[in-house]
């Protein structure tokens, strides 16, 4: 047939073991009258059952294209690549083919995909109470299910995250909760669908250190029940390693390396990776040893040239390779990919 009949979907797919996979995803962001590269041609792939980080400093696109997973950016991002999802029927899906309000896609939000915000506050209203608002995210996918049915399950979701009295707290307001204990909801009310892939972004940012190991803990206990994945976005190292078996360095809406936890941490091959583990304070180190801080800021992505996205803040920067030509992404040793000239041959 030379040509597909509108609304027929194409066909794709997906190893067994894979649920995710963005190929080069790009989002561009309209302010102004100028365009932003927020995202720029990333690859992404998340195993079942796994955790994956995605680091990077602030403002280099990890939100956006945890957004884009889920399909919430604003209507002044676009989007072009791919990310395909398989479903719980085994079918895979190119979210960028779904219509972001269609009811595919609002089956699969919340459902099959859900996310945590670093602000559990936001994610609640206040003139509701915590039980009606939690129970809500199961009616809306489960239409059979009654009230009832949504309260007992909403009760059950809370004793698994810690919540004491959920009977009662079932009945209370988002003020009357703590953050830790507001966090601890959003993970219950997210989780009650049981989703396949987890999106967590910054999860336990706004929380004190006390209440971030036990949500943590609670997540990594809630993955191994529950087996799913979880995309986890983090600027801390440090949680990436207690968290992740695999993480993704993002600089500058690219993915500059990717591999194991045990390949990142112990053979770090791209420069910002290293700056990254060298800002990383050492419990060892001498006390009035300065921390190291990685020169210059994230630019704007803005009409950026063909060149290494790090290129302005890199200590091996070589002139005239590095500010001419983007560099191609290499396979250093197996499943360890980094994009810098240090490695291989320039593309073109
Ligand atoms: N709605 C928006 N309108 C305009 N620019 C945006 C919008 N959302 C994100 N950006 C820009 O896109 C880029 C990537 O932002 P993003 O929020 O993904 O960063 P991030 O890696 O999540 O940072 P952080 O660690 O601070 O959360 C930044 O330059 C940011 O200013
Ligand atoms: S390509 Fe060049 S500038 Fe970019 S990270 Fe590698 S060495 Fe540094
Ligand atoms: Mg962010």
């Amino acid at each position: 047939m030379l040509f597909q009949k509108k609304n027929e979907q194409k066909r794709y797919s997906l190893p067994d073991n894979v649920l995710l996979k963005a190929e080069d995803l790009r989002v561009n962001i309209k302010i102004d009258g100028a365009v932003l590269n927020a995202v720029r041609g990333i690859d992404l792939e998340l195993k079942s059952c796994e955790t994956l980080g995605l680091v990077g400093e602030s403002g280099c696109g990890k939100s956006v294209t945890s957004k884009e997973v889920i399909g919430i950016n604003p209507s002044n991002c676009s989007s072009t690549g791919s990310i395909l999802f398989k479903r719980k029927d085994g079918t895979v899906l190119n979210l960028l083919e779904l219509e972001r309000d269609g009811a595919e896609y609002r089956a699969i939000r919340g459902n099959e995909i859900a996310m945590i915000f670093q602000e559990p506050m936001t994610a609640f209203s206040p003139l509701y109470t915590i039980g009606n608002q939690m129970s809500e995210i199961i009616l809306i996918h489960h239409p059979e299910a009654t009230k009832k049915d949504a309260k007992e399950k909403i009760i059950e979701m809370m004793k698994l995250v810690g919540i004491a009295n959920p009977e009662i707290r079932f009945d209370q307001y988002p003020h009357e909760f703590s953050g830790g204990m507001l966090q601890r909801a959003l993970i219950a009310m997210m989780l009650s669908n049981e989703p396949d892939l987890l999106i967590a972004d910054e999860p336990t940012t706004a929380l004190d250190v006390t209440i971030q190991a036990q949500i943590l803990d609670l997540m990594k206990r809630l993955q191994s029940e529950l087996g799913m994945s979880i995309l986890f976005i983090t600027h801390d190292l440090g949680i990436v390693a207690s968290m992740c078996q695999r993480v993704a360095v993002m600089y500058l809406g690219e993915i500059v390396e990717f591999g194991s936890v045990r390949q990142i941490f112990h053979n770090p091959k791209h420069p910002y990776t290293g700056n990254l583990l060298r800002s990383l304070p050492r419990i060892d180190s001498d006390r009035e040893e300065k921390l190291y801080a990685i020169k210059g800021v994230v630019p704007v992505p803005v009409d950026l040239p063909e060149a290494c996205g790090f290129h302005e803040r890199c200590e091996q920067c070589m002139e005239g390779i590095c500010d001419k030509r983007f560099p191609p992404v290499i396979e250093v040793e197996p499943g360890h990919f980094v994009r810098c000239a240090l490695y291989g041959k320039s593309e073109g």
